[in-house]
């Protein structure tokens, strides 16, 4: 096993999709995948690989924010070969045209966190950007399963709650669509040590608006972020 990963080499498919939440990661596996296997519940951060349409594929919890997903992120490729990550979780939109279920792909994620600056001795602002062959499939897929997918750029953040809501009125003037707490690390990560990485959210509230979505919506709008994801890793 890996320092947080109690899975055996092989257990785990060279194509990931890493939910936040671990329970997510169990919903998907006995949902959409076929014979799952749970291979890893150290700390209680499920993962399961079973096969896609006849393709390997596991599904592994990262966690909420950077520094928890980072060490999936690391472990997953430089300790079980993992070659294709597609991150797959919620977000609070930030513009006005966006609405609760509406399904994004992340093209770039600026970020808050001092993860990155570290990395360049604070020189450089590093832009952590999607692999754009998965971007391209998945936009694809999307078209193809008739799931309208807006591409934009987020903002990984490390705080959930903010004193600063202003600094998201100033990112949506930039084009910026929606907040969440992981991508820019997993970006950052998968492109140090040669893999590919996508994010792909669904809009669960609305930080602007303060709407939220409801139960019964988040399984409709999640169950196409998930399908466009498996395709996506599989293509
Ligand atoms: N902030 C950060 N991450 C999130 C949010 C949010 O408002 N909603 C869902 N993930």
């Amino acid at each position: 096993m890996s320092v947080h990963i109690g899975a055996q080499p092989g257990d785990i498919a060279e194509r990931v999709l890493l939910p936040g939440d671990p329970m997510r990661a169990k919903w998907i596996a006995e949902t959409f995948l076929q014979d799952p296997v749970c291979y890893s519940q150290v700390r209680g951060m499920l993962g399961f690989t079973g096969t896609w349409q006849g393709v390997p594929v596991s599904v592994q919890g990262s966690g909420m924010g950077m520094p928890s997903a980072s060490i999936y992120t690391h472990e997953l490729i430089n300790d079980y070969g993992v070659r294709s990550l597609i991150r797959i979780g919620s977000c609070g939109a930030i513009i006005d045209d966006l609405n609760l279920g509406d399904v994004i792909a992340a093209i770039g994620s600026a970020t808050d966190s001092n993860m990155n600056r570290m990395r360049f001795d604070g020189l450089i602002d590093y832009a952590p950007v999607a692999d754009f062959s998965l971007l391209r499939t998945a936009a694809d897929v999307a078209d193809r399963r008739g799931i309208a997918l807006r591409v934009g750029p987020i903002l990984a953040a490390d705080a959930f709650y903010t004193d600063r809501p202003d600094l998201y009125d100033s990112l949506a003037d930039y084009g910026v669509l929606a907040v969440e707490m992981e991508s820019a690390a997993i970006y950052t990560i998968a492109a140090r040590y040669g893999a590919r990485a996508l994010t792909i959210l669904t809009v669960s509230d609305h930080i602007k608006r303060g709407e939220k979505m409801a139960a019964d919506q988040r399984e409709q709008g999640f169950s196409d972020m998930v399908r466009i994801g498996l395709d996506t890793a599989i293509a």
